[in-house]
């Protein structure tokens, strides 16, 4: 990734000389392939961390302070350990990592001050996972400073989602910041949400890549409609009554649907959440066999479903992934992340993308009006230390 390489002199320049050394780490966005609105449902999910991200280079103080700096964000943001920690508007993008520092004092980690300075070259609030970036980061680098073991990172992960959940207040599942810790070069991540188990799948694309495309429409409303859209999923759980599976929706037969279920809407979502974990599990199929042809139709197929039946892709969405089925060299696309705005993924020949890029753009732009972003990246190891980068 095209890292700032000078953080520690632009954090030197801000704080001034300290006793205690810089320490820098860096926690990566994800792109989901496939698997979407289904981690909290009990089903299979297949992200990548990916090469953009969160970049923190810190310093131990030696009283109880926390102050907060972004490079991109003139917001300040201060935390004292020994007042309580309570989420606070004013505090923007700092609520992500005051809320994780409040569970690690929870959790008796003996954390000490430090100041901080971010730097990001991950879109905000573009379906690429963020604010999860934010929470791992924070995690991993704070229990580095303490001292405190930073190996068991699903425990990270798990940490953050009830930060998410509890003090954001967003009802996400658990697939983006087990992809921020977890993710590996090359590599997808097959988590099945239930049991939390995960292996790693070869992302063998040889002569294709995965282009991000950034709609530039901010996922509006997203967190509103991501929860109506989980008590939908409860409510088909409930009218399942005693053939409701035990292990989320993603388990429901569809017969039992029918029978259950007469409201339309509630059907559309039901069929959304069983056919999409048919095509994650297909999706790991073809991928071990190197079938980019089959892969990107479930791409595709996956986009439909998410436009039609859960209905939760919109106008931009639409319109970046339709130019992109259009344009030369793509073998399917889809949104990525919680829809509403943000993120599209392309699967294109590599010789190719300077067109489709400009192809997708031009048709884009027409119909939208809004300039587009594309970025090029690849599948990327999560959280760590960055020894040696500046
Ligand atoms: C958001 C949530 C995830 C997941 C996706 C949709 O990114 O944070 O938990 O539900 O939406 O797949």
């Amino acid at each position: 990734m095209s890292m700032r390489p000078f953080l520690a002199e632009e954090f030197v320049h801000l704080y001034g000389p300290g006793d205690h050394k810089v320490r820098s780490f860096f926690a990566p966005g994800r792109a989901n392939l496939i698997g979407e609105h289904i981690d909290y449902n009990g089903g299979l999910v297949m992200p990548a961390a990916v090469t953009l991200g969160i970049r923190a280079a810190c310093r131990l103080r030696s009283d109880h302070l926390i102050r907060l700096h972004s490079s991109e964000d003139l917001l300040a943001v201060e935390i004292d350990l020994d007042r309580p920690i309570e989420p606070d508007p004013v505090r923007g993008w700092g609520n992500y990592p005051a809320g994780v520092l409040r569970e690690l004092l929870l959790q008796g980690v003996d954390l000490m001050g430090a100041d901080v300075l971010f730097t990001t070259t991950l879109p905000q609030g573009a379906g690429l996972s963020s604010s999860a970036a934010m929470e791992v980061l924070t995690a991993f680098s704070f229990l580095a400073l303490a001292e405190a073991p930073t190996s068991d990172l699903r425990a990270i992960a798990l940490l953050c989602q009830k930060v998410e959940n509890q003090f954001v207040g967003v009802n996400c599942g658990i697939m983006d910041q087990f992809a921020v810790a977890l993710g590996k070069e090359d590599c997808a991540l097959l988590l099945d949400c239930k049991s939390q188990d995960y292996h790693y799948v070869r992302v063998a694309l040889n002569a294709h890549a995965l282009v991000i495309m950034n709609t530039s429409s901010p996922r509006r409303l997203a967190d509103s409609k991501y929860n109506k859209r989980r008590a939908e999923c409860d409510a088909v759980l409930r009218l399942l009554g005693t053939d409701a599976p035990r292990n989320g929706l993603v388990h429901a037969a569809w017969r039992d649907v029918l029978s259950h279920v007469s409201d339309p809407v509630l059907r559309r979502r039901a069929r959304h959440v069983i056919s999409e974990q048919e095509r994650v599990e297909q999706a790991s199929r073809v991928l071990a066999a190197g079938d980019l042809p089959a892969f990107g139709r479930l791409l595709t197929e996956s986009h439909a479903s998410l436009r039609d039946d859960y209905e939760v892709t919109g106008l931009h969405l639409d319109a970046i992934v339709g130019a992109a089925l259009q344009a030369p060299g793509c073998l399917g696309a889809r949104m990525t992340g919680a829809g509403f705005g943000g993120c599209a993924i392309a699967l294109v020949e590599q010789a190719q993308i300077p067109d489709f890029t400009a192809s997708v753009r031009s048709a884009y732009l027409a119909a939208t009006g809004l300039e587009p972003a594309f970025y090029a990246t690849h599948a990327a190891d999560g959280v760590h230390e960055t020894i040696g980068e500046g």
